[in-house]
C-alpha cells in the first residue's frame, strides 16, 4: 500500500510530528511505501478561488502543490496530521486541503483510505469538538474510507504526561492499517 502523509506543524520535533513518526514506524513494519510532505516547509500558495481550474484542471500556481496532488492520486491512503490551531487545522495544512479544489472530483472518485491525527494543548471536552466534526464531514465529502483518527488532547508539548499513550496509539494504528 502507498501512503501519502501531509503534516501541518512548523515544529519538526513537535507533538503531531512525533505521532506521525510513530505511525510511520508502525506502517513501515508492514512494508508500506510512505511519502511525506511537511506543509510548513513547502511552497503552497493559498487557493484564491479564481476558478481557473474549474475544480478539475491546472491551478494558476505552479508551486509544490501539483506534485503533492500527483502523489495523492498515486496513493492508496492519505494521512493528515495537524496541531490544533484555534480549534481547527493549522493554516499550513488547511491551505493544502483547499488546493484539493483543482482535483476535487478525481480525489472523490479515488475513494482513498484515510487517517487523521491532531494534537492539542488543552484537555477539555470542547477542544476537539470542531475538528472532530470537520473531519467527519471531510471524510464524507471527499469519499474517504477512514481507518482511524487520533485526537490527542492534553498533548501540548513533547514530554507531556499523555505522550506515551498517544505514541503507542499512533504506532499501533500504523501497524494495523
Ligand atoms: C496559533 C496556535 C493556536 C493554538 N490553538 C490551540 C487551541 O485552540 N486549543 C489547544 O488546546 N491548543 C492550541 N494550541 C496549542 C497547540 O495545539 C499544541 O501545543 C500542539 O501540541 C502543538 O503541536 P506541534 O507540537 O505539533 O506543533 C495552539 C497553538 C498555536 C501556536
Amino acid at each position: 500500500m502507498k501512503i501519502v502523509i501531509l503534516t501541518g506543524s512548523p515544529h519538526k520535533k513537535g507533538t503531531s510530528n512525533t505521532l506521525v513518526n510513530e505511525f510511520i514506524e508502525g506502517a513501515e513494519s508492514n512494508g508500506y511505501i510512505i511519502t511525506r510532505f511537511d506543509m510548513p516547509f513547502l511552497n503552497i500558495h493559498p487557493c484564491i478561488g479564481c476558478d481557473h481550474c474549474g475544480m478539475s484542471g491546472p491551478c494558476v500556481f505552479n508551486d509544490d502543490m501539483p506534485k503533492i496532488l500527483d502523489t495523492i492520486m498515486d496513493s492508496d491512503m492519505i494521512v493528515f496530521a495537524t496541531p490544533i490551531y484555534y480549534f481547527g487545522f493549522s493554516a499550513q495544512i488547511k491551505s493544502a486541503i483547499d488546493r484539493f479544489y483543482s482535483r476535487n472530483g478525481q480525489i472523490q472518485r479515488k475513494h482513498l483510505k484515510s487517517v487523521f491525527i491532531a494534537t492539542a494543548w488543552n484537555n477539555d471536552n470542547q477542544v476537539m469538538q470542531a475538528i472532530e466534526k470537520h473531519i467527519e464531514i471531510l471524510i464524507d465529502y471527499l469519499n474517504l474510507d477512514n481507518q482511524g483518527t487520533i485526537l490527542a488532547k492534553g498533548y501540548g508539548y513533547t514530554g507531556a504526561s499523555s505522550e506515551k499513550h498517544y505514541k503507542e496509539e499512533a504506532y499501533n494504528l500504523g501497524k494495523r492499517i
